[in-house]
């Protein structure tokens, strides 16, 4: 049976899939329907509602690909599981939307995709730090609106980040990479807020150092901060690039805005509700020369009242991971993770997943988040 609005590729596999957007590329198809899939497409580009997706799933549904927008908890997972499926995959690499303690209660492994985001991110991170610090949609406004009648030496004067403090709160892939562009473009110095040392990006940014002195430039440093206001306090842009969990829900709310300097600049590609969003338009307005560059909304696609009139503002629609060749490679590590699993091939445990991009991927899932809990062997 075909339901409205969803399209259907390769109808005659076997075993049924089901994916609840459209994905970019072909790849992820060809990965799907040499495993004999029959895929189920939601064409909608509306957020699906609990009860859409689980008649998406009808009564037989062997695998899933969701999205970040949807809540994948006890329900869907029981309904997954009541249709006879056995893998997941969220179209993401965050998580936050997915009880996976649910999941592996119905013996579900849950894949994400990790690897192929990061350059991604961190680019937008830092094209957010300088739309910023450099006023650009400010600028842009006013000539768009016919304001400009001519050059003035003090239009739109902005921060000069060369050479000055960069907070990292969250030191993983994205935050390390954006930390080494910040250090390596604008030979910013970088303090870090991590719960693990990273001891790669300080290995990295000391030899990096060393090498600018050799050629009689300054060094740039690395330090990890002891707590976050330390950091707070002494960066002079501060960008945020945690998992949401209950240990960084409001991580950055009123007292810790209070903690930055009068200028500083926040920086949230990570997940909306880490920044509490109402406190920060509080403190945008009353702090004109502070700023801020958000991808992301604690009540997507809802902005908190106020946010939208402030200039010192910098905001887009949460596409830090738009590129086509991340958005594709996202595809791929989705339905490589669902076909993996119905062929069952173990995870792999490599945080490199390069391979599943190549010629000849492994015959592994490419990152399952609870391959453990639910008995998925690694490889
Ligand atoms: C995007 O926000 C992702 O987690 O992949
Ligand atoms: C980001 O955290 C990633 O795993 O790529």
């Amino acid at each position: 049976m075909t339901i409205q609005g969803w399209k259907i590729s390769n109808p005659d596999g076997n075993k049924r899939v089901i994916v609840t957007k459209e994905l970019p590329g072909q790849r992820w198809l060809e990965i799907l329907t040499r495993a004999d899939c029959r895929v189920e497409i939601c064409t909608s580009t509306r957020v699906l509602g609990i009860d859409e997706i689980k008649k998406g799933m009808g009564d037989r549904c062997d695998g899933a690909i969701g999205q970040l927008t949807e809540d994948w908890g006890e329900e869907l997972f029981s309904a997954l599981k009541s249709a006879g499926g056995c893998a997941y995959s969220n179209y993401a690499v965050g998580f936050n939307n997915v009880d996976v303690e649910a999941a592996s209660r119905h013996g579900i492994p849950v894949g994400n995709t990790p690897g192929v985001l990061t350059e991604t991110t961190a680019q937008m991170a830092v094209a957010l730090t300088f739309a910023a610090a450099r006023r650009v949609g400010e600028a842009e406004r006013y000539i768009r609106a016919g304001q400009y009648k001519g050059w003035i030496p003090s239009l739109f004067m902005g921060d000069l980040l060369w050479q000055k403090t960069v907070g990292v709160v969250g030191a993983g892939r994205i935050g390390e990479t954006y930390a080494r562009m910040m250090a390596e473009g604008h030979k910013m110095n970088i303090i870090y807020y991590d719960i693990h040392q990273n001891k790669t990006l300080e290995d990295y940014i000391a030899r990096y150092g060393q090498f600018l002195e050799s050629v009689g430039l300054a060094p740039v440093t690395c330090r990890r901060a002891e707590t976050i206001a330390e950091l707070l306090r002494q960066a002079d842009c501060v960008s945020v690039h945690t998992v949401l969990d209950d240990s960084t829900h409001h991580l950055i709310n009123a007292e810790s805005l209070a903690q930055m300097k009068e200028n500083a600049i926040l920086i949230n590609t990570s997940r909306g509700p880490v920044v509490d969003e109402a406190a920060l338009v509080a403190h945008c307005r009353t702090h004109p020369d502070f700023r801020a560059g958000l991808d992301v909304f604690e009540e997507e696609p809802d902005l908190k009242p106020g946010l939208t009139d402030l200039e010192n503002v910098v905001i887009v629609p949460h596409i830090a991971s738009a590129t086509k060749w991340t958005r594709e490679g996202m595809a791929t590590l989705a339905a490589a993770n669902v076909a993996a699993i119905l062929r069952g091939y173990p995870a792999w445990q490599n945080p490199d997943i390069r391979p599943f991009l190549g010629e000849d991927p492994p015959r592994a899932a490419p990152s399952i988040v609870n391959a453990e809990a639910v008995g998925v062997s690694l490889v």
